[in-house]
């Protein structure tokens, strides 16, 4: 994807530039035509001798060479994309404010692509206010900000200030210039959270489920452009809910209601909450009073929404079930892919360390129909999302 791109690679002062020597080998590497432009003070951290062995071009930094002018105006043209990495606290500050004593300021302020910045700077630097006035205003002007990230820095302190790895750079640039919307025109149904079944006005049976990785899918399923509905039980999740059409319940019953309501119109539906099996036969209408001896709930089994679901489901629909297991994990999987009428069972094992309720990370298995198992490392529950979504898609268009 990037053969024949031309990039601008702007370096400024910063002891992250370091990176940047491998950061123009991967984009070079990937077929990218890249012209580096230096700050006068980026040149006591990196030598322009390995950028332009690198490059492939001569490394510019002057406005004037004493008897020739860069042409910061046909730079800003060439460019399909400028990159300036690290971006030290100074450069974003004359950024911000316009000013033009250098040639990549120049360039910049030439340019008619678009515009990443990674930053790098020591922590304290990055949270002063005027810091984050100038990264409001560089934002607001159409520039697309590389957040830093938290390590050792410079200074000897640890903290945020860190420029985004290599890769991650070239990945958000891949993900910003070159990612299509793969589920765009499609709508999706996923359902996330525990289910509280009430016993008596102050009391309920639940579960540890946090909702974190149905959110996961419905926001990568936003992502890739699909109109999704959400159906939360009762989360403590209230981030990352804007672009979905939310509906709150509580109960298994609630859940149930919205899921079939909503499901005929979907192309996708995802059944990531955890449902509870059994709610109490009667609500009591006032709070139970404590006696002596024992006392005994009577709870009848909730009706499966995954199940319910597999029976309406439609040949153009993907279906997408949840197992949590703890013993003979494949077998049971298995049987909820075909009991269910599934197309897709993603199997959690309680066994797996960082897996399951409350982590940020999980490790799945996908199940499908006509195809074998596959097992994935821990990920992070955003990356497991996109392992599903995936799979979603393959079936979507296969
Ligand atoms: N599920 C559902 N409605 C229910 C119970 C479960 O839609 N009343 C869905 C979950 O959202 C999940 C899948 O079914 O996608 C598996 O749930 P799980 O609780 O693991 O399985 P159960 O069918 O309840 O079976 P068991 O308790 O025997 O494991």
């Amino acid at each position: 994807m990037w053969t024949g791109k031309k990039v601008i690679l702007g370096i400024t002062g910063s002891i992250a530039a370091y990176k940047v020597i491998f950061l123009t080998r991967l984009l070079i590497k990937q077929g990218a035509d890249v012209k580096v432009i230096m700050t006068p003070s980026a040149k006591d951290f990196v030598t322009p001798l390995s950028l332009s062995t690198l490059s492939g071009h001569e490394v510019l930094s002057d406005l004037y060479d004493g008897h020739s002018w860069a042409n910061h105006v046909a730079l800003g043209r060439w460019a399909d994309i400028m990159l300036i990495a690290p971006l030290s606290c100074n450069t974003l500050a004359k950024m911000a404010n316009g000013l033009c004593d250098n040639l990549l300021l120049a360039t910049y302020l030439s340019a008619t692509c678009p515009v990443v910045l990674a930053p790098a700077m020591d922590e304290d630097m990055w949270h002063h206010p005027a810091t984050r006035a100038n990264l409001e205003k560089v934002k607001a002007f159409g520039n697309r900000v590389i957040d830093v990230e938290i390590g050792p820095l410079a200074s000897g302190l640890h903290g945020e200030g860190r420029m985004a790895e290599p890769e991650r750079i070239l990945q958000f640039m891949e993900e910003f210039f070159f990612f299509a919307p793969d589920l765009k025109g499609r709508t999706a149904l996923v359902s996330a959270g525990p289910t509280y079944e009430a016993i008596d006005p102050v009391r309920f049976i639940g579960n540890h489920s946090s909702g974190k990785m149905g959110l996961a899918i419905a926001r990568e399923l936003t992502r890739r452009g699909a109109k999704v509905t959400l159906v939360l039980g009762p989360s403590a999740l209230f981030e990352g809910l804007e672009e979905l059409d939310l509906v709150r319940v509580q109960s298994a019953d609630e859940m149930y209601r919205a899921c079939i309501t909503v499901f005929p119109g979907v192309d996708i539906a995802v059944m990531a909450a955890a449902v509870a099996d059994y709610t109490p036969t009667v609500v009591a209408a006032e709070k139970i009073k404590k006696k002596e001896g024992t006392l005994i709930l009577e709870l009848v089994k909730t009706a499966d929404i995954l199940q319910k679901l597999g029976q309406l489901k439609t040949a153009r629909q993907v279906l997408v079930g949840f197992a949590l297991e703890n013993q003979d994990e494949h077998e049971y999987a298995m049987k909820k892919l075909q009991q269910k009428g599934a197309d897709i069972i993603v199997l959690n094992s309680l066994r797996d360390e960082g897996a399951g309720f409350g982590f940020d990370t999980n490790k799945v298995t996908i199940f499908q129909k006509d195809a074998p198992p596959l097992s994935y490392g821990r990920k992070s529950k955003q990356q497991v999302a996109k392992d599903i979504v995936d799979k979603i898609a393959n079936r979507l268009y296969e």
